[in-house]
Order: C-alpha cells, then structure tokens, then sequence
C-alpha cells in the first residue's frame, strides 16, 4: 500500500518512513528540504534496506501539489509532517507560518478529499493545551488561546480537518505530541537543528560535544519540585511507530469517529535538571549549564496522560528517557565525527 509521507526526510518523518517500510508499506516521501537533507535517504536505506521513492516539492505550490496527486491516484494514505515548528520565528514571521502550515495542509486536504480514500494523519502538538490545569493532561483538556503564531497554526490545522471530514470522506487522526527526543538506535537518522539548535536536547549534546559553551537552563524558580519546567520526553522511534498504528487503523476502518485525537507522551514529567544529570549519567561527563531566566511562552509543567493512546488505539511508548538519550548521543557524536 502507498503511503505519503509529508515532511519525510525530517526529524519525526524519516522515523517514520523507517517504521513504516519495516511493516511492508510502500513510502512516497515528500520534503522541501528546507530543514532537512537528501543524505537521510541513504540513512534510512541503511536501516530498511530500502529507499522510499522522494520527490522534491514545496507543498506551498499548488499546482506542484496537484500534479502530485494526479500522479499517484493510488495513495492509500497521507502522514502530514511538513511544516515549521521553531515558536519564536514564527512570532517573527507570521505569515511564513501561515503559508507554510496553512496554505499547504489545505491544499492536500483538496486533492486528498477527490481520493476513494482519504486518510490523513496530523501533526499536533501539546502546545494546544496551553498551562493545562490538571496533570497529567487528557485529550479532553480545554484548548487554550495560542501562544504564538506556530501554535495557532497547529489549533488551526485541527479545526480545519474537522470542519473538512464533517462534509467529506475525510477520516483522520490527530496526533498530540509532547516532546520527541532521541534518534534511531543504529544513529543512521537523527534530528538536525539548523543553526543554533531552540530545543533543550540537541542544545545538550551539542554543548556535551564542546560546540556551545554552556546550556542555559530557563528558570529554575517554577512552583516544580527544582524549580525548573516539567516536560514529557518520549523517544522519537516511539511516535513514530504511534503512526503506523494509528495509520492502521483507519485502513481497516477501526477509527469510532471521522476525527479522532491521541496524545503522544510516555505519562512521565521529567525537569530540566532530571534530563541534564539523566544525560550526565550516560554520557559520564558533566555538562556545564547556568542558571538564567524564564523564557517567555514556556509553561510550568506538561505531561500526557496516556490512556487513550494506550486503551483506544493500543499504542504504548516503550522506551525510556535514558534510551532517547543515549541515541541522541550517539547520533551527535556520529554526524561530527
Ligand atoms: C517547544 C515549543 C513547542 C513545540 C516544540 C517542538 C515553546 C514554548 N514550545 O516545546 O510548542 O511544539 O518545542 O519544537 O517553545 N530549555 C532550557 N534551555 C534550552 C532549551 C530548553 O532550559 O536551551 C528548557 C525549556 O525551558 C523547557 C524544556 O527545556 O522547559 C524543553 O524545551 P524545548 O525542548 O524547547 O521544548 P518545549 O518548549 O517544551
């Protein structure tokens, strides 16, 4: 069966692509390679034995994305990853973030839609929950105004595919996720930060391997156990293989409704001084960190309650904080060697 994968050569996507070759599906993946390089095609060669047939389109393009469509008519199914994702460049570049979330998630609901079969998985976020009031956070926890304009495109996006599966063959899954970390095992594929990486785990590794300075730790007066924030860390093989399943089941028909949302954590906070001394702990050197103040935007505490994902679509993370860790890395001694 083919499958497009969107955004397939980044982070979360060329895991994927990995998982779903590994069950027998075949990949078309779409990149821009905005933030992503053709070299992660060798990479998942080396892993599955496979390259998935790439081809080069910005989803911005209309008529490109028409073509698309018009060239595969046999699409069993579509995982939408491509989109930017960094919050403070989206404050400063609003409508970059609209073009490139918006325009292009429309234009594949439009020919996706024309398809005998169309079913589409989405990439959200936790972010929509905003500074939950309860932990660990359920899927039916209020969605709160967003923060940025990158969160307002991932609110935006789900709104726009349950107004579109209301009035078309649309079924789709929406994914929540908190925050993936890591890389595969074999360190073939890994997340690659452009320039000055925002998130706290490739700041670590890069800073483990002496190409920054120090981290900053953001905060450590929080009403939290240290005082720095809480996050749910949970390995990038294991939401990439939450899609497979969740890819599943709509092809045979299993979703209760057309629209159907899951959260994607592990269930457990952990601070960002847990994640540096967790990271301490398998690298076996210290990491150097000060202490600054807040970033702006960021909430206290977020972590999944897990047991939709776990009852209803029968996924449960495996791995653990110290696994993502430790392939993470792996993979950034790896890609400076
Ligand atoms: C961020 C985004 C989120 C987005 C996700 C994926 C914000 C407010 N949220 O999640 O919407 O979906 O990235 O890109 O930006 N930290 C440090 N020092 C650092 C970096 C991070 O102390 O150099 C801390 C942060 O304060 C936070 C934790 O580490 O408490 C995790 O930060 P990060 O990896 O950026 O993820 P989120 O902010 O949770």
């Amino acid at each position: 069966m083919k499958i497009v994968v969107t955004g397939g050569l980044g982070f979360i996507g060329s895991h994927t692509v990995v998982e779903l070759q590994n069950e027998g599906f075949e990949v078309v993946a779409i990149d821009n390679l905005s933030n992503s390089s053709v070299d992660v095609l060798d990479g998942i060669e080396k892993i599955t034995g496979k390259k998935p047939l790439f081809e080069n389109i910005d989803l911005r393009d209309k008529p490109a994305v028409q073509n698309f469509f018009n060239k595969h008519k046999d699409i069993a199914g579509v995982i939408h990853f491509a989109a930017s994702k960094a919050v403070g460049e989206s404050v400063e570049n609003p409508l970059l973030y609209y073009e490139n979330n918006i325009n292009a998630l429309v234009y594949i609901l439009q020919e996706l839609t024309n398809l005998p079969q169309a079913n589409f998985i989405f990439s959200s976020s936790c972010t929509v929950y905003g500074q939950a009031e309860k932990m660990p956070i359920t899927e039916n926890a209020s969605v709160q105004p967003a923060m940025s304009p990158y969160g307002n495109t991932k609110q935006i996006g789900e709104e726009i595919i349950f107004d579109v599966a209301n009035v078309t063959n649309l079924n789709s899954v929406l994914l929540r996720y908190f925050n993936p970390i890591g890389a595969h095992a074999t360190a073939e594929i890994g997340e690659l930060p452009l320039g000055v990486p925002q998130n706290l785990v490739p700041f670590i590794t890069q800073t483990a391997l002496g190409l920054r300075k120090e981290l900053s730790v953001f905060g450590n007066d929080y009403p939290t156990p240290d005082g720095t924030c809480i996050r749910d860390y949970i390995h990038v093989v294991d939401v990439a293989k939450a899609h497979v399943v969740a890819l599943q089941r709509l092809l045979k028909k299993q979703n209760q409704d057309k629209v159907e949302i899951f959260n994607l954590g592990t269930g457990k906070g952990s601070s960002v001084l847990e994640v540096i001394h967790a990271f301490e702990k398998i690298s076996g050197q210290k990491l150097p960190y000060k202490i600054v103040d807040r970033r702006s935007g960021d909430v206290i505490s977020a972590y999944a309650s897990t047991d939709k994902a776990n009852d209803v679509l029968g996924w449960k993370a495996e791995l653990s904080l110290e696994d993502a860790l430790t392939s993470a890395w792996k993979w950034e001694q790896k890609i400076r060697s």
